[in-house]
């Protein structure tokens, strides 16, 4: 699988991509991330300029529609599969597990990263790109918000994870959406705390009874109300 990630600031994704899970994907060839500063698609030889202020008026500068247009464009010409563009904004669907296993089913992603006050309006309506928010909030910019769309869509890329039944039993996995039920490891005992007796019967039915169980509370307990779940 295939990240282009499109930003001002590339070199913010290098300690990130350098490390744990993600680092071993890309190590052993099932990943691949690719980094591209939008300032290099500039039509302002001298300064470099991407951006400029709103029309009508107002605080901050807005990122101009060519640079932004044609870095878009030039990127997913270099690889016959022109990708599935995503722009990060706070406008955009919001990112759910749903939608992080429709994006792993792509080969190619290209995450457009914002920055000041978003892009010129001409950049949504010319490339029509997928608009992902992670949430009702606003970040300084889109990186931090690609680096999680990233990480959570690599997990589900097959071999990333040692074993595949831990995505598939993660919360809001499956059609149910459930929350994971509790985990204990060693020691048996901490602070007066026990782990549960059902956990160290070694009855596999058992076991898988009392999670089901857990993940039902919880998810109701938790998330009552919250979208996706009754
Ligand atoms: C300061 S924000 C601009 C917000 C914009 N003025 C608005 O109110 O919609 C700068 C950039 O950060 C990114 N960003 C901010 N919040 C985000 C969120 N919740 N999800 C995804 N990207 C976000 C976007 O790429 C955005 O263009």
């Amino acid at each position: 699988m295939r990240f282009d990630v499109l930003t001002l600031f590339p070199e913010i994704l290098s300690g990130y991509l350098g490390q744990s899970l993600l680092k071993l994907a890309i190590e052993r060839g099932l990943v691949t991330v690719a980094a591209y500063n939008i300032r290099d698609w500039s039509h302002d030889a001298k300064h470099h300029k991407v951006d400029d202020r709103p029309y009508g008026g107002g605080p901050g500068m807005v990122l101009m529609a060519p640079p932004v247009v044609d870095c878009v464009e030039a990127v997913r010409k270099q690889s016959p599969d022109p990708g599935h563009l995503i722009m990060l904004t706070p406008q955009g669907r919001r990112l759910t597990q749903g939608v992080v296993e429709e994006l792993a089913q792509h080969q190619r992603l290209l995450l457009l990263c914002g920055r000041y006050e978003g892009f010129d309006e001409r950049v949504r309506l010319l490339l029509e790109p997928d608009e992902i928010s992670i949430g009702d909030f606003i970040l300084g910019g889109g990186e931090v918000a690609a680096m999680t769309v990233i990480d959570a869509v690599v997990r589900l890329v097959p071999g990333v994870l040692g074993d595949e039944r831990s995505s598939a039993e993660d919360s809001f996995s499956g059609d149910e959406r459930l929350l994971e039920f509790a985990q204990y490891t060693r020691p048996r005992e901490y602070r007066g705390l026990t782990v549960p007796d059902v956990l160290l019967s070694g009855d596999h039915a058992l076991i898988a009874e009392w999670r089901r169980q857990q993940q039902i509370e919880r998810t109701n307990d938790r998330k009552k109300g919250t979208p996706g779940h009754a």
